[in-house]
């Protein structure tokens, strides 16, 4: 990592005062800066307990649960797309669990012709972000695919721009595919707190390299202090 990502870093974590506890908590299940990809993975019966549906639009027959503090906040960035911009969003899938994320995963097998290709676009079950409660995928309209085109469009781009002022992150970018592990998604945003997504929406990286960034901080200032 490079030394003056590291000093910022540190001064990052003395000012939202992460100790190595603090982080550990909310890097865990359960805290808002929990880690899931396909080298972190959730157990197949792990099921937030604050699910609720978030009151936006959403497009037809779409389950969209999210963990509830999550919830409020994409109704905020809805309502703040709608007055600010006057654009309407649309919620396409939110909460996934083990089971469905599974059945995603194999029509994708399916449909690429290989799990090597799949996994680059849907999550194997267990390395979804769906399955936390804390994701949700856009759409600018009711009938338009999951696809790229997304962030031409106004929303995506509105989206982009704004989202990490309601505490979401675009999680996929483009530039990111080595570290996350998954293709561009401009769709899918990812809730972390809006103090965490300012931070990395400003640093402009992955969350992967932010995690392991706020602990090596927090691990240079509790040498520090011993
Ligand atoms: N498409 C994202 C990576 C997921 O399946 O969670
Ligand atoms: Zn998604």
């Amino acid at each position: 990592m490079p030394l003056q990502l590291l000093s910022l870093l540190i001064s990052l974590v003395s000012a939202l005062s992460l100790s190595l506890d603090t982080l550990g908590q909310a890097t865990s299940l359960g805290g808002y800066l929990a880690l899931v990809n396909r080298d972190y993975v959730l157990a197949a019966d792990y099921e937030p307990d604050d699910l609720v549906r978030p009151n936006v639009k959403a497009t037809n027959g779409s389950a969209i649960l999210m963990r509830s503090e999550a919830a409020a906040a994409l109704e905020e960035l809805f309502a703040a797309a709608k007055d600010e911009a006057g654009l309407t969003l649309y919620a396409a899938s939110g909460y996934r669990s083990y089971g469905t994320q599974s059945a995603i995963f194999e029509r994708k097998i399916k449909n690429t012709g290989s799990r090597e290709k799949a996994q680059r676009l849907v999550a194997p079950p267990g390395a979804s972000e769906h399955q936390l409660g804390l994701a949700m995928d856009l759409k600018a309209t009711p009938t338009s695919n999951l696809s790229a085109s997304f962030a031409k469009t106004k929303q995506g781009q509105w989206v982009a721009e704004n989202a990490h002022r309601f505490g979401f992150i675009i999680r996929y970018k483009e530039e990111w595919t080595d570290i996350t592990g998954y293709a561009y998604e401009p769709w899918h945003i990812r809730y972390l707190g809006k103090e965490h997504a300012a931070i990395i929406y400003e640093m402009d990286i992955p969350l992967e390299t932010y995690i392991a960034a706020l602990r090596a901080a927090a691990l240079s200032q509790y040498l520090e202090e011993e």
